[in-house]
């Protein structure tokens, strides 16, 4: 595009402040932080060219306002429908979960990557229209990570999360703190998207050629967005910095690097610390999967970077020639991660993930092992038992799997032969399984699962019993029907 580059600064998202404090039946005789999160409609620059956009967003804002939460200190938010009852984007009324008989507007906001109770999870049919809110618990019983915050409303969420209904929720530990690691202004978090916009500064949002079916199996914007600008630059001092990389977009993966081949020190993703820093020169990250960097700006003084997705620069840091930081050096090691060991699940399940396709080969739907979202619960783990799901990939494109309450580890990837598959529903192997590489190897949330292969992911049900859900994440094929219902069977006692 002929937008012009770095013009406009990067926003840093402001961090949420309580409004006082709440009882709560789970903690008797104690009062929890209390937040009300509103979601409006707004409008913002997008880029210092293009007219004001209308959004909607939490608290006005795209993205949202920060959560900084620590492990161990629990809170409650109040998340508040304030929009508007019509919908500006096209609702395909065809789509499970957004008939016409459903108001247009509905809302239920999901922390994504949070252990949290089955009532506070964001269950897609929880949702409620404007005027309405929910009150949810967040016990922040888990190890410090990088999460996000986003709308899970049945049918609708690719669209409201367009709209701009997105965060961060951070939440940090004593471990982590220990390490020295960039804190306070030296620690900025990065929420990547893409959007079309028209000339006019609306958004647009892709529809198929039928206007009584609008649902298009994917969105590519061709614009990418910073914490809500295109191209923005920022200043920063000659000294590391800490960015945590979230992928907000509804479909599209980044592809990211620095010029001047500079190079990343990986330190997270999804659910956390890594075991020790991973020098790496490309960082690829599809819909909700974060890497959390840092980047040393130390020897730069004076000088430019920028961030490349593709090879385009989409976000300028200019080093200052001064600053006030210090440079501690990374530690050698950040945590220790045992590693699952697949042999102890109790079971493993074998789930396909399919694209359905109408007479003319266009995509119509896209399942989970061909069920959908209102078919019974199948998969029904017992809390704190272990399990192996394996993703069956038989469609062409790799899917990133999520699945709610539970951290995961990748246990491997490995060829399979489709036409088997298709003939018997047998599994023949065509190749070895290829074990994730070290940047994949910490806790995950969310797993790319690659086509022509079947990824085996390992997990431990800790947390509360109760329904749940586990979906692909791009935004389009969650919607119809790449999403399903899971439970949570109380352990035995
Ligand atoms: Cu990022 Cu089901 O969510
Ligand atoms: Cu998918």
């Amino acid at each position: 595009t002929s937008l012009a580059r770095f013009v406009d600064p990067l926003p840093v998202p402001p961090i949420a402040r309580s409004v006082g404090h709440r009882a709560h039946p789970a903690y008797p005789g104690r009062e929890l932080p209390y937040y009300r999160m509103e979601m409006r409609a707004f409008k913002a620059r997008l880029h210092r060219d293009v007219p004001p956009t209308p959004l909607w967003g939490y608290d006005g804002l795209f993205p949202g306002p920060t959560f900084e939460t620590r492990r161990g200190e629990p809170l409650l938010i109040e998340w508040v429908n304030a929009l508007p009852t019509q919908h500006f984007l096209p609702i395909d009324h065809n789509i499970h979960g957004a008939e016409h008989d459903k108001p247009d507007v509905r809302v239920v906001t999901h922390v994504h990557g949070a252990r949290v109770q089955a009532d506070a999870d964001g269950y897609p049919e929880d949702w409620y229209t404007p005027g309405h809110s929910a009150l949810y618990h967040y016990p922040n019983a888990q190890d410090a990570a990088t999460l996000w915050y986003h709308d899970h409303a049945m049918g609708i969420t690719r669209l409201n999360i367009y709209a701009g209904l997105v965060g961060t929720f951070i939440v940090r530990d004593a471990e982590e703190q220990a390490l020295g690691l960039p804190t306070g202004e030296y620690d900025i978090p990065l929420v990547l998207c893409d959007r079309l916009l028209a000339q006019d500064g609306q958004l647009y949002y892709p529809v198929s050629e039928d206007p009584s079916a609008p649902w298009v199996m994917q969105c590519n914007g061709n614009l990418p967005l910073c914490n809500g600008k295109i191209f923005p630059y920022v200043e920063v001092e000659p000294r590391p910095y800490r960015l945590r990389l979230i992928n907000v977009a509804n479909t599209s993966f980044f592809d990211l690097s620095l010029s001047h081949d500079h190079v990343f020190q990986q330190i997270g993703s999804d659910q956390g610390l890594l075991s020790a820093p991973l020098e790496r020169a490309r960082i690829e990250l599809y819909p909700a999967e974060r890497a959390d960097v840092v980047i040393d700006f130390s020897a730069l003084a004076g000088k430019s970077v920028q961030l490349l997705h593709q090879a385009q620069g989409i976000l300028e840091f200019r080093v200052k020639n001064s600053g006030r930081g210090t440079t501690a050096a990374l530690p050698a090691a950040l945590r220790n991660i045992p590693r699952i060991d697949p042999a102890s699940a109790v079971r493993d399940r074998v789930l396909t993930l399919n694209e359905v396709d109408d007479a003319n080969g266009n995509a119509m739907m896209m399942l989970l092992d061909g069920k959908h979202w209102s078919d019974p619960i199948t998969e029904n783990p017992r809390q704190n038992s272990i399990e192996t799901w394996s993703f069956v990939n038989l469609t062409g494109d790799a899917h990133p799997i999520h699945l709610h309450l539970v951290r995961f580890q990748i246990v491997d990837r490995r060829p399979f032969d489709l036409f088997a598959w298709n003939a018997h529903r047998t599994l023949k192997y065509t190749g070895p399984a290829e074990p994730p590489p070290p940047h994949e190897a910490g806790w995950k949330d969310t797993v790319r699962a690659d086509p022509g292969m079947v990824t085996r992911i390992a997990m431990r049900f800790e947390g509360e019993p109760g329904r749940y859900v586990w979906h692909c994440h791009f935004l389009e094929h969650e919607d119809n029907d790449m999403m399903r219902p899971y439970v949570v069977l109380p352990a035995h006692s």
